[in-house]
């Protein structure tokens, strides 16, 4: 799974150029499925494992993560923008760094009655209180090894907590770390697993509705902390102004609205995340949708 992983991270790396598939597969579906074949009583069933939604969450926060990193971060540095940690502060002019972008999706979730946790930490972290601790430090150890993710119940918090590898997918990771005037190790190469992600639930098993909205608060969390971004655009006094519009990710001094953002993200994981959603709805045989060769084939035509 995770050779995978990596695999679809570059995908993503080259995702303009190669999105026409996955977006083609997703109209179809539409990103998260509208549902008209259940019932509300198999709505509120509790048909999903923790461990499921995290990692589909999960999926979908290494697209964003990486989207921004690169697309944003990267692609904007190069005409001008910056980025930095006191970005929020009156007197700088930048947008937010990848891992206040995390941050900022975390506290809007903490803001919203989805009882979900995000938390971003490593061993050599530039900001102290990102390190690991107790049984997280411990299992980071594993991750490090094998990139697997792993999943225990935190007894002291009452959460169910899954942790997932942050890799050094883009060259910004490494360079701003190794350069960082903080930072507690300077020899950070690209696919280092250089963090974890960290999700805390408090129920072993949610229903359909319950699946849905943490992937709502998620997107939700990333909508907001994007917007934040645009509006300190909006108010820089001293630095040139991007065009905020539609025709992202074309070249030139740009960046798309937050609409055009989320809905680039959702086009790259809505496929994944959709295959979780429907993996535990029973559609009744008589309503079944056609046979998947045919829309293999469709597909293969475009
Ligand atoms: C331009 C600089 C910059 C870039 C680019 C950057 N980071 Fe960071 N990163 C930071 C800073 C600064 C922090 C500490 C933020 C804070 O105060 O919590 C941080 C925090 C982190 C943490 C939490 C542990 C720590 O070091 O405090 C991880 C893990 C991490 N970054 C991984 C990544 C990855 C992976 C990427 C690329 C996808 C990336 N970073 C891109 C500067 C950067």
């Amino acid at each position: 799974m995770f050779v995978s992983k990596r695999k679809k991270v570059e995908t993503i790396a080259t995702a303009f150029g190669t999105l026409g598939l996955l977006i083609t597969f997703t109209a179809c579906g539409g990103g998260v499925p509208e549902d008209t074949t259940t019932t509300s009583s198999e709505m509120e069933e509790k048909k999903f494992s923790v461990s499921d939604v995290l990692a589909m969450v999960s999926e979908e926060n290494d697209i964003t993560r990486t989207l921004y990193t690169k697309a944003i971060v990267g692609a904007g540095k190069k005409q001008g923008l910056k980025f930095d940690e006191d970005w929020q502060d009156d007197a700088i002019e930048a947008g937010p760094l990848p891992a206040l972008f995390l941050r900022g999706i975390s506290s809007d979730i903490r803001k919203s009655d989805v009882p979900l946790g995000l938390y971003l930490g490593s061993d050599f972290p530039i900001n102290a209180s990102n390190k690991f601790t107790g049984k997280q430090a411990e299992l980071f150890k594993k991750i490090k090894a094998n990139e697997k993710p792993q999943f225990f119940y935190d007894e002291d918090q009452k959460m169910h907590t899954a942790m997932f590898a942050d890799l050094a997918v883009a060259a910004p990771c490494v360079n701003c770390h190794n350069d960082h005037k903080n930072t507690t190790k300077t020899d950070w190469k690209l696919n280092d697993v250089m963090g974890a992600t960290t999700w805390q639930y408090p129920s072993d098993k949610l229903s359909y509705k319950e699946a849905i909205a943490v992937l709502n608060a998620y997107r939700n969390g990333t909508k907001a902390i994007y917007n934040a971004y645009l509006e300190e655009i909006r108010a820089f006094k001293n630095s040139p102004k991007p065009e905020i519009g539609s025709k992202w990710p074309s070249g030139g001094f740009q960046l798309p609205t937050a609409e055009v953002f989320i809905d680039s993200i959702r086009k790259l994981a809505s496929y994944k995340s959709m295959e979780v959603l429907m993996s535990n709805v029973e559609v009744p045989k008589k309503e079944r949708v056609p046979a998947l060769p045919n829309n293999e084939i469709e597909i293969a035509a475009n």
